[in-house]
């Protein structure tokens, strides 16, 4: 038997840094969305093999124990004493070291896809319960919904039915490194956005609050390495661009577009400057 699960990547709509805490991770307070760019997690049981097998189409992927969906494996098998062994094939879509949670991602569908193989009847709270043991992303990319995400990723409360909006996702050619980027936060220097304002325009579908209130906070500390994001980003808003943001610790920037053709012109104005670029939908 073998089950396939979809990964979409996410976006932050807002990231804000409330303080660093004592295990070292930060506390945040985000709203994050999925979008329909996403990789496929296959997973097949292997006859009389107790290993976890990795498979992918994609060089940039891992194929050992660092891989998010590895550890997603391993974790299934030592909570629910799982001898089996299964094979993992990661049809990789998302860029990686983008700010786009494409790992966890792919770790959580195998914590999906798991729980069908082997018939374990989790919910969805239990699953992303599990997912913290595997990275700060992964307990929303089991959700992979719009959310609003609190403490260092583990609190999850999703928001019912968004509006849902065209995005441009441009991906510059370097991957950037998320403790590096955590590593360099001052807290004293941080620009909070106002993530309540930023939900209630999400809640009641007010696009020219959302734009108002996107923000990052994790953006001035990425741009001051990596120049190349502010000029993606004024191209963007010169082509018509209504709102731009980096994701997570970047270095993806994304654009809001409420008319398909609008964000059709968009992307092809900025392609010529970027060559990953990705016209997509909200989930
Ligand atoms: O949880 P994850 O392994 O994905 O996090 C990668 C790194 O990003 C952490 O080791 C930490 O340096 C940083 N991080 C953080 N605060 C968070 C999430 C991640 O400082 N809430």
């Amino acid at each position: 038997m073998e089950i396939t699960e979809k990964a979409p990547a996410k976006i932050n709509l807002g990231l804000d840094v409330l303080g660093k805490r004592a295990d070292g991770y930060h506390e945040l307070d985000m709203i994050m969305t999925s979008v329909d760019l996403s990789d496929r997690i296959t997973v097949r049981e292997l006859e009389n093999e107790q290993v976890i097998r990795l498979q992918s189409n994609s060089s940039f992927v891992p194929l050992n124990k660092k891989n998010h969906a590895y550890k997603a494996a391993m974790v299934m098998k030592k909570t629910f004493g799982i001898k089996k062994g299964v094979e993992i094939y990661i049809d990789k879509k998302t860029p990686v070291a983008a700010g786009l949670a494409g790992g966890s991602s792919d770790a959580a569908a195998t914590l999906r896809a798991l729980n069908q193989l082997w018939q374990l009847n989790l919910t969805t709270q239990e699953l992303a319960k599990l997912g913290e043991q595997i990275g700060s992303d992964v307990p929303y990319c089991v959700y992979g919904q719009t959310a609003r995400v609190t403490g260092r990723g583990e609190h999850v409360r999703p928001i019912d039915n968004p509006k849902k909006f065209w995005v441009i996702l441009v991906k510059p050619s370097f991957g950037v490194s998320t403790p590096e980027i955590f590593r360099h936060v001052k807290m004293d220097k941080i620009q909070h956005p106002d993530i309540d304002a930023l939900e209630d325009a999400v809640v009641n579908s007010d696009f020219d609050a959302l734009l108002q209130n996107l923000g990052n906070a994790l953006e001035a500390v990425t741009l001051a390495k990596h120049p190349l994001i502010s000029k993606i980003k004024e191209r963007l808003l010169a082509s018509g661009a209504d709102g731009v943001l980096m994701s997570g610790s970047g270095p993806t920037v994304f654009a809001l577009c409420q008319q398909e053709k609008k964000a059709q012109r968009i992307c092809n104005s900025i392609k010529g400057f970027c060559d990953e670029v990705y016209l997509v939908r909200m989930l």
